[in-house]
């Protein structure tokens, strides 16, 4: 069977390449990262890891760390090579071929990717712009009674909508899969949330999984770095398939050099907020209509997004989503930077806006 790559529309090299400009010459908002970049001390800390010795394949000591963190035991988390490998290892580990998953949509494109991978069988459970891209939950949990799927994968915030799903919404979601069946909530942009609830009590449900990635609020992007908080039982499960020593030894001392840093994921959260107020003003001045968010990006719709996505490449260099691939082709997603960089955007968009036929 032959398969295609799932397409995340962001910056691409072999198209920078065509228009003659390096990664470095282009504002990237396509990432939605810490605005801040990593933390300080990353690079100190990596210069002390011997490279020529195999990495701890069971990442123990920055297992510890996260436990120690977030007040749960190092056996209910497991590292990845970027949470995106903790997406496949579930889908190895849950779906058969000809097995149902269940997918919250528009969304991550792994997710889909990841089943395809497995042979199984996908049902989008999708969410429209008529309800400001809310799902309809009672009906989600009706579904997904009905097809008892073995995995649900639910991103929370949302990417690319920015919707933030409430604890009684993503319990109920939860309870209506059938035994054995296992939520993953991703939760790769839950650092950016001013009100969170806490999600750590759904481990002791038994079915819910919840995805980190340390690759956006330490912004450790071009490291890798995710992680999965789980009951033991699952992650031990999930980790039967990983490879050995994926998490490279850079990663692992940067991850732990990051928690270290505990004020850096908060000013970047302050950060994004205060370039997502700006930017969200500036939209509402330019007559550009956005779907409020919780996350560190906003959805917004520009009519031809790909045209768009292309003119602000070209004339000026800022790279943001074209978000056809998640089935929106009229939306470009926005990740936060700083606010300075913020404002370089909204100059070129009334640039292109105005000169548009
Ligand atoms: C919702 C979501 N989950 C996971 C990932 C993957 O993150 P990582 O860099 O940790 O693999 C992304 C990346 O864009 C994402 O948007």
């Amino acid at each position: 069977m032959r398969m295609n790559r799932p397409v995340h529309g962001g910056t691409n090299i072999a198209e920078l390449r065509s228009l003659g400009l390096r990664t470095d010459d282009v504002l990237d908002f396509s990432a939605s990262v810490n605005p801040l970049g990593a933390p300080r001390g990353m690079m100190q800390a990596m210069s002390r890891v011997n490279l020529a010795a195999y990495p701890d394949t069971e990442c123990i000591a920055l297992r510890e760390a996260l436990a120690a963190r977030l007040g749960v035991s190092a056996a209910q988390i497991l590292v990845g090579n970027g949470s995106t490998e903790l997406i496949h290892l579930t889908a190895r580990a849950y779906l058969d071929a000809g097995e149902r998953a269940v997918i919250f949509t528009p969304s991550f494109g792994e997710y889909e990717a990841a089943c395809r991978m497995q042979g199984a069988r996908t049902l989008n459970i999708a969410a429209s712009e008529a309800t400001g891209f809310a799902w309809d939950i009672a009906d989600a949990a009706r579904q997904i009674t009905e097809q008892s799927p073995s995995v649900a994968f639910l991103c929370n915030p949302n990417n690319p909508t920015g919707r933030y799903m409430s604890a009684d919404d993503v319990r109920r979601v939860a309870d209506a899969l059938p035994d054995g069946g296992l939520l993953l909530l991703d939760e790769a942009y839950l650092p950016f949330v001013e009100a969170q609830w806490n999600s750590l009590p759904l481990l002791d449900l038994g079915n819910v999984a919840l995805l980190r990635s340390m690759t956006k609020d330490y912004a450790l992007t071009a490291l890798r770095l995710g992680y999965m908080l789980a009951p033991p039982d699952v992650a031990r499960h999930v980790r039967a398939y990983q490879y050995s020593w994926s998490v490279n030894g850079l990663a692992q001392a940067a991850g732990i050099a990051a928690l270290a840093d505990g004020g850096h994921a908060r000013n970047g959260r302050n950060a994004a907020r205060a370039a997502k107020r700006y930017l969200t003003d500036e939209l509402d001045a330019l007559g550009l209509r956005y779907t409020p968010s919780d996350a560190n990006f906003v959805l917004v719709k520009v009519g031809n997004a790909g045209a768009l996505r292309h003119t602000l490449l070209k004339r000026h260099r800022i790279g943001v989503r074209d978000c056809a691939s998640f089935g929106l082709p009229e939306y470009i997603r926005i990740g936060m930077r700083t606010l300075n960089d913020c404002k370089r955007l909204v100059a070129a968009l009334r640039e292109v806006l105005e000169n548009r036929d």
